[in-house]
């Protein structure tokens, strides 16, 4: 299975979403992370990861690639793995179109905030482009870095639904963990300092490969 994590907004959680997906996947098998962000925040946290002295013994294989790259080079690296996780960078570039044409399941972190919502239209259209060219595109919206205090995700569920949007059950709060964890190449479930933040990424992982 061929995952793409992407959103054209900014900060909304790719990577960390990217991340854990690949830590996960690779206790099932042979899992690829590929970068396609510029930024390469995905391969700093494989970099970290390494040099934690093994502490985390489950490891995607990481890899750079951007622009058309990313189908091209990754449709045949992916061939090698049970599973491939791309982190798509931020905005409508060539490396987030190439992924929408080689992954099965889009997932899309969104936030709750009225520009979350308003981001989302540019990112419709990229979508409704690709899947004319990929027809086993599918579309999982994730609410991502959630306030859990307001009702702010009840409100942007109702908007997601007004345009028929497919979103996931499983929420991703705004949890320090998470920031954590990413800082040190590991997962939520790895730094073991947040209960609630393992179950709502464990509900995320059950729900995306079920
Ligand atoms: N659920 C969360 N709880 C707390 N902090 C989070 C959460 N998700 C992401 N963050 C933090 O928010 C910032 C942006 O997250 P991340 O890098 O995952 O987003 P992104 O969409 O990949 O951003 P970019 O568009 O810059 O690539 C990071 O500092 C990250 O640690
Ligand atoms: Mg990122």
């Amino acid at each position: 299975m061929i995952y793409g994590v992407v959103n054209t907004k900014g900060g909304v959680g790719k990577t960390t979403i990217a991340v854990h997906l690949a830590a996960y996947l690779s206790t099932k098998g042979k899992t690829l992370l590929i970068d396609g962000d510029p930024q390469a925040s995905s391969a700093s946290w494989a970099a970290w990861r390494r040099d934690s002295d093994q502490k985390y013994p489950f490891n995607p294989t990481t890899t750079c690639l951007t622009g058309k790259a990313i189908y091209s080079e990754g449709r045949d690296l992916s061939s090698g793995f049970m599973n491939t996780v791309i982190d798509a960078g931020g905005r409508d570039t060539s490396g987030l179109r190439s992924t929408l044409l080689l992954c099965q399941k889009a997932i899309v972190p969104v936030g709750a905030s009225n520009m979350d919502a308003a981001a989302l239209s540019d990112l419709l259209e990229v979508i409704d482009i690709a899947r004319d060219y990929n027809s086993d595109l599918t579309i999982h919206i994730l609410l991502s870095r959630i306030d859990p205090r307001t009702k702010d995700s009840a409100e942007m569920l109702a908007f997601l639904k007004d345009q028929n949007l497919t979103v996931l059950s499983s929420q991703i709060c705004e949890r320090v963990a998470f920031r954590r964890a990413i800082g040190e190449g590991a997962t939520v479930a790895e730094i073991k300092k947040d209960t609630a933040a393992i179950t709502e990424i464990t509900h995320f992982f059950e729900e995306i490969t079920a």
